[in-house]
């Protein structure tokens, strides 16, 4: 397996619910006003729901818009739900899916993750979709296991990309993320091969080399961010805490481009 791509290096920020929308709005025009973005790399803001409108305003056009969730209907009576329209109506390209957070605290299943990445892609946006393994998982050798299963259940009778859409699959231990610790950078290569097959599996090699990325997502900072991306298994990060402040996100993008 080896594609060494020749896209930008991605860096995925999720702001969680890490931040108000004031300091959402803050983070944006800051990395407005600093020029932060190398050249060869491409960040995408993925901040809360009630802050996507103030940081479409606020961020550097080059810099990408996400939103954390979606819900698989498109309209009707779902209480608290948000639709896919209104995420592209707000500038969205860019939705971030299965988070394990979602999946533990809120009961998010394969088949509802499954749902969100077929409306996701029927309306051309780019789905990022998060695998991993827990703890327990990893101890009993089951890990590649839970991956590929998780990988499987949530493409599961989706049709292919359109031309030109991509879609990105996060790799993230559940128990890498912090206050965790980082996977070994073997170890993200590693699963990182996992899940290029799963999606040779489901898409084919060719559509696989051209249309998707695979991120890897874990306590990644400034310090380690370099070593979890080689172009080649891996094309980018997924960042939570480090993506929250301005001066690690800006170190953590210097970091990456240097590399
Ligand atoms: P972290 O979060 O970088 O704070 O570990 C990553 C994520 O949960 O997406």
């Amino acid at each position: 397996m080896t594609r060494r791509s020749s896209h930008p290096k991605l860096v995925v920020a999720n702001w969680k619910m890490g931040l108000s929308v004031h300091e959402s709005t803050q983070l944006a025009k800051k990395l407005k006003s600093s020029h932060v973005l190398p050249p060869d790399c491409e960040l995408v803001l993925c901040p809360t729901f009630s802050s996507l409108s103030a940081v479409a305003e606020a961020k550097p056009s080059k810099v990408g818009l996400g939103s954390q969730d979606v819900f698989w209907e498109r309209h009707g009576a779902f209480t608290g739900e948000v639709s896919v329209d209104d995420l592209i109506e707000l500038g969205c390209r860019y939705v971030i899916l299965g988070h394990s957070e979602r999946r533990r605290l809120l009961g998010e299943t394969d088949e509802m993750v499954r749902r969100k990445v077929f409306t996701v892609m029927a309306r051309g946006l780019t789905p990022i979709i998060c695998v991993g393994e827990t703890a327990e998982q990893r101890r009993r050798g089951l890990a590649h296991h839970a991956v590929a299963r998780q990988l499987q259940a949530a493409l599961k009778n989706v049709p292919p990309p359109r031309h030109g859409q991509t879609v990105i699959v996060a790799y993230e231990p559940v128990w890498a993320i912090s206050p965790g610790g980082p996977a070994t950078p073997t170890d993200a290569r590693d699963m990182a091969g996992v899940v290029h097959q799963g999606l040779v599996d489901h898409f084919g090699q060719r559509l696989t080399e051209r249309q998707t990325r695979v991120l890897y997502g874990g306590s990644v900072s400034a310090e380690t961010v370099a070593d979890f991306v080689d172009g080649e298994h891996l094309h980018g990060v997924l960042v939570g805490a480090q993506s929250q402040h301005y001066v690690s996100l800006a170190a953590l993008l210097r970091a990456l481009s240097e590399r």
